[in-house]
């Protein structure tokens, strides 16, 4: 049993080295790229207060006849959500093409944005990099508008770098 109880009263920086600590041991060592996706959102899920989705997107071949690659839905915790977005579309689709974070406070003002829960008003979508290619995104969203600070943003970044070689 893994019993990592995070208080969610410890500042948010400590909170974020707690949770990069844990992925970094849950993932130590094990190959298979859907288990550790599977341990790390409900580690962020357990680790970040205020959420209602947590989980990753893949980069995949595009389905049927459509040419190149796009988001394929991975594991995640949270209501059932979009299974595939192309490159560029909503928040994620942004992420995926431009290779940057996307931190969002207002959902409802971005171009696109994809609902998959109406309970959503912010969101953060993180870029997982490996040999300078975007291979999955990290996305969080909240139901609280502009949730997510830059020191977020920094800490999904390097939980980020920590998984590109584990994903
Ligand atoms: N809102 C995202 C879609 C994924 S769900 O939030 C899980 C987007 O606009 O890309």
């Amino acid at each position: 049993m893994y019993d990592f109880r995070p208080d969610e009263s410890l500042p948010p920086a400590e909170l974020h080295r707690q949770l990069h600590a844990a992925a970094d041991a849950l993932t130590a060592g094990e190959p298979d790229a859907v288990a550790n996706m599977a341990n790390v959102a409900a580690l962020l899920w357990e680790f970040l207060p205020d959420l209602n989705w947590a989980g990753f997107y893949r980069v995949a071949r595009a389905k049927g006849e459509s040419e190149g690659e796009e988001l394929v839905l991975g594991p995640f915790v949270g209501r059932p959500a979009c299974i595939r977005i192309p490159f560029g579309q909503g928040v994620c689709g942004a992420a995926a093409r431009s290779g940057e974070t996307q931190r969002v406070e207002d959902v409802h003002a971005f171009p696109g944005h994809i609902a998959c829960d109406a309970a959503s008003r912010s969101e953060l979508v993180v870029p997982v990099l490996r040999d300078g290619r975007v291979i999955a995104v990290i996305d969080l969203d909240s139901p609280s508008p502009a949730r997510f600070t830059r020191d977020d943003a920094a800490g999904i970044e390097a939980l980020a770098a920590l998984l590109a070689a584990r994903i």
